[in-house]
């Protein structure tokens, strides 16, 4: 059997029927030609279907192991979209850490009253087995968590849902398949922002929702064609031909991250370090069961607050400041007031955010360069 490795660098390449290209052609029609008024080939519209757009989600499907996937426009409208699949009155329930969009987006559909959603702390026994006695019908966990890499056991958990008949959906958005795959662990969907770590090159805006049964998937394609939120044509080519080279990608960023993290956690002026790969990390157990690697993301706390993780950010050179990861560049955010700076300072506490914190998504250029620029940027703190 073909590695994932190689099923994704041949994903599509020599299927051009027209010209026999190996890249595949990118198209952008809206529309294709009917046969006769009752008679059509395999395409019709392009909301509905589109080979490039099918061409990526068959390559998602085959990572992670899922029946089919439905590509659509952004994270934001992957996680909208399969919150269709329950009725108003059908309990979600979701971490109180989770990215700071997603709470946004249920927080709000909630108050308009087209879903009921409680926010719980996933790693608190007692929260989990409160809300299982009311039934829920979706559980969206987000593991590693956004901006904290909280990890939760994702097979304990999905082994309660099934006890209840509660479905699960993992954002695996900061890990993608290469280093995570949900559905392998008993959840029901996984879903990405393939803005992040699959497109990797910070230049699409991108979602996907990976269904392990058909019927799943056949709804999820049945709503996003009738809600329009499909991706388009040229940001599914676009995503694929950053996917390619997902596997080194991730193995590179990683492997500096880990240096990163491990001069981080030695440092004196740091008094916190997020880094599931790190033993004194909570997450370093789960991490080894669950994943195939800590990925690349680190959050870390400095010696002060809000003065302090400024004039850090002020200083750096390798780093760009703005608020995505998973890129080919070194990112650092801060999420007090970009990633999380839409939500109330109570809740920001609930969700273990502080002044002195900075995530930092690692890039592929030179880990000493990467260390350096953070160690001068220290000295001024
Ligand atoms: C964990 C997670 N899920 C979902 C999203 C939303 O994705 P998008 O920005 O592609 O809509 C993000 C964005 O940062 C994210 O970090």
């Amino acid at each position: 059997m073909t590695s994932k490795r190689t099923s994704l660098i041949q994903a599509g390449m020599g299927d051009d029927p027209a010209y026999k290209s190996v890249s595949p052609p990118i198209y952008l029609s809206s529309t294709y030609c009917f046969d006769t008024i009752s008679e059509k080939g395999k395409y019709d519209y392009g909301r509905t279907a589109n080979p490039n757009r099918n061409e990526l989600a068959e390559a998602l499907t085959k990572l992670e192991n899922g029946f089919s996937c439905v590509v659509t426009s952004s994270g934001m409208s992957a996680i909208d979209l399969v919150t269709n699949l329950f009725k108003a009155n059908e309990l979600i329930v979701a971490p109180n850490d989770c990215y700071a969009g997603t709470h946004r987006l249920l927080s709000h559909r909630a108050k308009q009253g087209r879903l009921k959603v409680r926010f719980i702390d996933f790693l608190d026994a007692n929260e989990v087995s409160e809300v299982f006695k009311e039934k829920p019908a979706l559980l969206l966990l987000e593991s590693p968590s956004n901006p904290l890499l909280r990890l939760v056991d994702i097979s304990e958990i999905c082994e309660f849902a099934k006890s209840v008949g509660a479905l699960v959906a993992v954002d695996n958005t900061l890990l993608s398949p290469v280093r995570q795959r949900p559905l392998d662990l008993g959840a029901d969907f996984s879903i990405h922002s393939t803005t992040k770590y699959l497109n990797g090159h910070s230049d699409v805006v991108g979602g996907a929702i990976i269904s392990k049964k058909q019927e799943h998937g056949d709804q999820l394609t049945w709503w996003a064609n009738c809600l329009g939120v499909t991706g388009s044509p040229f940001d599914s080519y676009m995503t694929l031909r950053g996917m390619r080279t997902l596997h080194p990608r991730m193995d590179s960023q990683e492997s500096s991250a880990m240096k990163v993290a491990q001069f981080l956690h030695k440092h004196p002026k740091i008094t916190k370090v997020y880094y599931p790969g790190l033993p004194s990390d909570s997450g370093y157990r789960l991490c080894k069961k669950q994943q195939s690697g800590p990925g690349a993301m680190i959050s870390f706390e400095v010696n002060g607050g809000f003065n302090e993780a400024k004039k850090v950010i002020e200083s750096l050179k390798v780093f760009q400041l703005a608020p995505s990861l998973g890129g080919v560049e070194s990112l650092i955010s801060y999420p007090p007031t970009m990633t999380h700076g839409g939500i109330s300072e109570t809740l920001r506490c609930t969700a273990g955010i502080k002044e002195s914190l900075l995530r930092i998504s690692i890039g592929l250029e030179s880990s000493e360069d990467i260390i350096q620029d953070l160690s001068a940027s220290f000295t001024l703190i």
